[in-house]
C-alpha cells in the first residue's frame, strides 16, 4: 500500500464529485435492528483506559453541551488496540444488536467492515456538513467505497515511536537514543551490563506493534509498503533477515503479558531502556502521569524511520441498524467539529484528522507530531497492528502466524505463512 503524503493532505473532494454521490441507503442490509424514540445514544470504542478514556470524556462533555437532554451510553471496552473490543463488536453486530456508533480504523479495516455492508453510507452527513473539504482527502478515500463514505475521522496518530527517560539514559552513559536497529541491539549490551533491558515489551498487539516497526526500519518505506500490496516477497532474504533482528531484540526485551500503559511504565521506572509505541503514550505520559516532555521523558522516531508517519486514524461509523440514529448522527457531527477535535486530541495524543485546527492547542510534544504531519517532505506508511494495511481476515492469519512464531522463533516458517495467508486473503 503506497499513500502519497499528498494524497494524505490533499484537500477535499470537489463540487462536482460531491454533486454526483448518492444519498444515504438503508435498504437490504439483513441488519433488524429496531428503532428507538429514546434520546440516548451508544457509542462503542475501546477507550476506557488512562490516556485513552480522557480524551474520550472531554469530547462526551462537549457532545452532553451541544445535545442537553441525550443520555450517553458510553460502551467502552477496555484493552489496547481494540483486540477485546473487536470480539465484543462482531458478537454484537452479527446479533444485529450494533450499537450507535462503533470506532474503527480508516484503512483495510474500515474497507472489510463496508464490504460486510455492517454500516451505513453517511456521504449525506458530509454533504450537509461541508465536511470532504475539511479533512485530508487521501485519509477520506479510506474510508470510502464506490464513492460513498462510511465513518468520520477524529485523528491522526503516529505509531513509529521510540520513547525514553532521558535522565536515566544519561545516569547510563547513553548520549543519544539509537538511530538503528543495529544501534539498538549495540546499545542493549551496554545496558546488559548495568542489569537493564533495552526494551520494554507487552501483550501480543504490543509486540507486534514493535515488529511492524521492526519491519519499517529494516526494509525501507517502499520494502515496507510492498508487504502489504504483495510487491514485497514475504520469503525474501531482507524481510527474514528484519524478522530475526525483531526476534534478537525481543530476546534482549522485558516482554510481559501486560498492556502498554504499564509497559511503557517500566521505562518511565528504568527497569527497562525503550518502548516503541504510538502517540497516544504521549497523551498518557503528559496527562495520567503528570510528566514533562524532554525532561521526564522524550520520544524520537523508531530506529531507521526518521521522517517517516506510520500512521492511524480513528473513526466513528454509524452501524446499520443503529437503534437510535438521530443521536448517532449527532454524535459523528460532534467528531467531526473542530471544537470535537481540539478538545479531543490534545488529551489522546493525537494530532486532529481535520485540517483547520487551532495549532497554539497542540503543545510539547504535539507541537512536534503536528509539524511532521504537515511536512511536506515526511512519508507516510500505514500500520499493520491498527487497521490500516491489512484486511481483516488478513490480520487474523498474521495474528494467529505470530502465536507460532513467538513459540518456536521460525522467522522463515512466519513469513511463509504471512505470504501464504495474503494469497488467500488478498
Ligand atoms: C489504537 C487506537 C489508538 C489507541 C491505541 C491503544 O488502535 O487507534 O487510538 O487507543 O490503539 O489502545
Amino acid at each position: 500500500m503506497q499513500i502519497g503524503r499528498r494524497q494524505l493532505l490533499g484537500a477535499g473532494l470537489g463540487a462536482t464529485a460531491l454533486a454526483t454521490l448518492p444519498g444515504c441507503s438503508d435498504q437490504g442490509n439483513g441488519n433488524s435492528g429496531t428503532p428507538s424514540t429514546e434520546k440516548k445514544v451508544e457509542v462503542f470504542s475501546w477507550w476506557s483506559g488512562p490516556g485513552e478514556g480522557e480524551g474520550l470524556a472531554a469530547l462526551i462533555d462537549d457532545f452532553k453541551k451541544q445535545n442537553p437532554g441525550v443520555e450517553f451510553i458510553n460502551a467502552a471496552v477496555a484493552g489496547g488496540s481494540g483486540t477485546q473490543a473487536r470480539q465484543v463488536l462482531t458478537t454484537r453486530l452479527l446479533n444485529n444488536d450494533p450499537p450507535d456508533s462503533y470506532q474503527l480504523h480508516a484503512g483495510q479495516e474500515a474497507a472489510s467492515d463496508i464490504k460486510a455492508d455492517k454500516l451505513e453510507d453517511i456521504t449525506y452527513l458530509y454533504q450537509a456538513g461541508g465536511w470532504n473539504a475539511q479533512f485530508p482527502k487521501g485519509l477520506l478515500d479510506k474510508l470510502t467505497i464506490d464513492g460513498k463514505i462510511y465513518a468520520v475521522p477524529v485523528n491522526i496518530h503516529r505509531s513509529n515511536l521510540l520513547f525514553f527517560n532521558p535522565k536515566k539514559l544519561t545516569e547510563w552513559g547513553i548520549s543519544a537514543p539509537p538511530k538503528t536497529w543495529d544501534e539498538l541491539l549495540a546499545q542493549s549490551k551496554t545496558l546488559a551490563g548495568k542489569g537493564v533491558k533495552v526494551m520494554s515489551v507487552g501483550t501480543t498487539w504490543t509486540q507486534m506493534h514493535l515488529m511492524e516497526n521492526v519491519l519499517l526500519g529494516s526494509l525501507g518505506t517502499q520494502k515496507y509498503n510492498g508487504l502489504w500490496d504483495g510487491t514485497t516477497d514475504w520469503s525474501g532474504d531482507d524481510v527474514v533477515k528484519a524478522l530475526d533482528t525483531f526476534k534478537q531484540i525481543l530476546a534482549a526485551s522485558v516482554v510481559g503479558t501486560d498492556d502498554w500503559q504499564p509497559t511503557i511504565d517500566k521505562v518511565v521506572a528504568g527497569t527497562a531502556a525503550y518502548n516503541v509505541m504510538g502517540d497516544w503514550a504521549a497523551g498518557y505520559l503528559q496527562g495520567a502521569k503528570k510528566l514533562a516532555y524532554k525532561t521526564d521523558y522524550d520520544v524520537v522516531a523508531a530506529p531507521g524511520s526518521t521522517g517517516v508517519y506510520n500512521f492511524l486514524a480513528d473513526s466513528f461509523t454509524l452501524p446499520k441498524g443503529a437503534k437510535h440514529k438521530q443521536y448517532a448522527e449527532a454524535w459523528l457531527k460532534e467528531c467531526a467539529s473542530p471544537t470535537g477535535q481540539d478538545l479531543f486530541n490534545p488529551l489522546k495524543g493525537s494530532v486532529p484528522a481535520r485540517l483547520d485546527s487551532d495549532k497554539s492547542k497542540y503543545k510539547d510534544y504535539l507541537a512536534w507530531a503536528l509539524q511532521e504531519w504537515q511536512n511536506p517532505s515526511t512519508v507516510v506508511v500505514g500500520s499493520l497492528v491498527h487497521g490500516v494495511v491489512a484486511n481483516n481476515a488478513w490480520k487474523a492469519e498474521i495474528e494467529k502466524a505470530y502465536g507460532v512464531f513467538f513459540q518456536d522463533k521460525d522467522s522463515k516458517k512466519f513469513a511463509g505463512a504471512v505470504k501464504a495467508a495474503y494469497a488467500a486473503n488478498k
